[in-house]
């Protein structure tokens, strides 16, 4: 029999990370024959067990194209990251943040160099910081390998600030009302190059569907006020631990990055 601990490990590591009811259910055990139902509940399979409804909204949701605009006014308003963290946490157009712990705003030193990942992991919603868990600490190796570190010359944010449920991909309605936040932490970050990390990163920054394997390492430009910036797209860290092979793909990407900013 595998270890319970180990089928538990896998099981988080799968996403499976939430509690669905207070007390475990045997679902092998026999049961007593059933009263008779009618024939629709009586088709139904045995494991489906009726969710209570869900409690009302506090308040309406924003319509999505209202929660677009707000997040507009909102992200135009701040002034500052201080402001641009508040407009954050105060907007309520995203449905992901009604399932997500923490507003995961930013990290590192508002700098030269601005990495862009894609949404929180569960270590990032648990702790309110992005890239926190493995994918981070590897992430934190590859910004060492060129001289950086969010501790003195990197700043990192992701494409959505709320984590979204299982890690799922983000669907393009809820990139669109995170991404006026992340123009405006651009425009106040102002960084001289952008590494996008990943191909949700890329398809949301600058809009490209190509497959990050074709991107990746090569110049594109992302227009900020009347400056362009440069952008390297490149491969995820939590791709690069499923794949180390492809290391070696991202260290060039990451010399090209090195080399990039001296010459500016
Ligand atoms: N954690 C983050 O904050 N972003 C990612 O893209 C992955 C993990």
């Amino acid at each position: 029999m595998a270890d319970p601990l180990s089928t538990l490990n896998w099981l988080v590591e799968a996403g499976a990370d939430e509690a669905m009811g207070d007390a475990p259910v045997n679902r092998l055990a026999q049961k007593p024959a059933a009263p008779p139902q009618s024939a629709a509940a009586a088709e139904a399979p045995a494991f489906v067990r009726p969710r209570p409804a869900p409690p009302p909204p506090k308040s309406a949701p924003l319509l999505p194209d209202d929660a677009i605009g707000t997040a507009m006014s909102l992200a135009g308003a701040a002034t500052s990251l201080e402001e641009l963290r508040a407009a954050m946490e105060s907007f309520d157009g995203c449905a992901l943040k009604r399932t997500a712990t923490n507003t995961v705003f930013a990290d590192g030193i508002p700098s030269n160099v601005l990495f862009i990942g894609e949404a929180p992991g569960r270590d990032a919603d648990r702790i309110g910081r992005p890239f926190v868990g493995r994918a981070g600490q590897l992430l934190d190796k590859m910004m060492a390998s060129i001289g950086l570190s969010r501790t003195s010359n990197a700043y990192i944010t992701n494409v959505i600030n709320w984590r979204p449920p299982d890690n799922r991909d983000p669907s393009p309605e809820e990139a669109a009302q995170c991404l006026p936040f992340l123009r405006r932490h651009v425009e106040l970050v102002e960084p001289r190059i952008i590494i996008l990390l990943g191909a949700v990163a890329a398809r949301h920054v600058i809009g490209v569907t190509e497959g990050i394997m074709k991107l990746r390492g090569r110049w594109l430009d992302y227009r900020v006020g009347d400056r362009m910036v440069p952008v390297m797209p490149t491969l995820h860290p939590a791709y690069l631990l499923r794949q180390p092979g492809h290391k070696k793909l991202a260290w060039r990407d990451l010399q090209a990055a090195q080399a990039k900013l001296e010459s500016l």
